[in-house]
């Protein structure tokens, strides 16, 4: 009864303040794809940004990093932010109801619209359970992810970010500009597409031996196979002992309708899925061939959305390890 009087509360709200809302959303949207495209800066990369953003300010995960990453990146306005979360921050504060882009969900109940909150949650909860036993963590196609500032920072522990290059120039400048220290992080600009990515990281101080936490979110799905399986194949050949690698993926049929309906968009932003995971048999298995292929086992695989007989995961996160160093890298 009392979640049916909030949910209500929560709607009449949401209907007054609509048109905040939709100027709010539309405004971020044009100005994201507009300056990526112009600049070359991945647009994907701000999705799970702008959800750290919501986490933080519902309470839910802090972030202090991000909010101020956020003020000082050309293409976000935190303005249009508000206006787009303000009326949903503003019934939250009433009548206490959270809306669905502030969840963060078991896997099993991931939805396409909030398996952000799931992912982040895992993600979190891997660098929580094995950073400081690490002599290095690795953040690939790290986008404008400020878990290095979260975790790693103050510690032992060497730090690589990996992105292309004008992403990764524009957050370099953001924290700069918001006068968050990152001078001790190595950020290395590089390509997963090109095989001499683990020669740039060795050149900018990664050591081969090292145990290493890789933390690959949100990239597979926009390579190609091949890219996929190198790169597996090269954290297998190229990391100690121990070291760990965590990603996430989408299913293949998901991928396939996201080409079908998803055109423009991935136009706009050149960013396409290319690659996705069958999940419609034995999901488990297949993971664990992609993972055997390249040298890693599977630790943990949790897979996202409902397993019915009508609907499949849409998705899974994964935990491999590097159970022993390959010999011929
Ligand atoms: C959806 S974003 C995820 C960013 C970040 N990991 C996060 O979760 O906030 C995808 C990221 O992968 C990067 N990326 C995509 N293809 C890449 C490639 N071939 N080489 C290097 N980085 C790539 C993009 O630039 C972008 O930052």
């Amino acid at each position: 009864m009392i979640k049916l009087f909030q949910f209500l509360v929560f709607i009449i709200i949401q209907l007054v303040l609509l048109p905040l809302s939709i100027i709010g959303y539309v405004f971020m949207f044009v100005k994201v794809l507009l300056y990526s495209k112009k600049h070359g800066i991945s647009a994907t990369a701000t999705n799970p940004l702008s959800s750290r953003w919501i986490y933080h300010i519902f309470g839910l995960r802090k972030d202090e990093a991000t909010v101020k990453m956020i003020s000082s990146l050309p293409f976000i306005s935190e303005i249009g932010l508000w206006m787009m979360m303000g009326p949903a921050f503003i019934a939250n504060r009433i009548c206490g109801y959270m809306p669905g882009l502030a969840n963060m969900p078991e896997p099993e109940e991931a939805t396409f619209l909030n398996f952000l909150g799931c992912r982040t949650r895992f993600f979190d909860e891997i660098m929580e359970k094995n950073v400081d036993s690490m002599d290095q963590v690795v953040f690939m196609g790290a986008g404008f992810d400020t878990r290095a500032f979260k975790y790693c920072k103050g510690k032992n522990i060497k730090v690589f970010e990996l992105d292309k290059e004008s992403t990764q120039k524009c957050k370099i400048e953001a924290l700069k500009k918001a006068g968050i220290d990152c001078e001790w992080i190595t950020f290395v600009s590089i390509d997963f597409n090109q095989e001499s990515w683990v020669d740039k990281l060795i050149e900018c101080g990664f050591d081969t031996s090292g145990k290493t936490l890789f933390l690959w979110e949100g990239v597979i799905y926009y390579l190609d196979e091949d890219s996929v399986k190198q790169t597996l194949k090269a954290v297998a050949n190229s990391s100690g002992e121990g070291s760990i690698l965590t990603f996430d993926f989408f299913s293949k049929a998901l991928c396939s309708r996201s080409m079908k309906y998803g055109k423009f968009i991935s136009r706009m932003t050149d960013e396409y899925f290319k690659f996705g995971i069958d999940t419609t048999s034995d999901a488990k298995e297949n993971v664990e061939s992609l993972l055997n292929e390249a040298g890693l086992t599977l630790v943990e695989l949790k897979l996202m959305g409902k397993t019915t007989k009508k609907e499949k995961p849409l998705g899974g996160l994964v935990e491999a390890v590097n159970p022993s160093r390959s010999a011929g890298f």
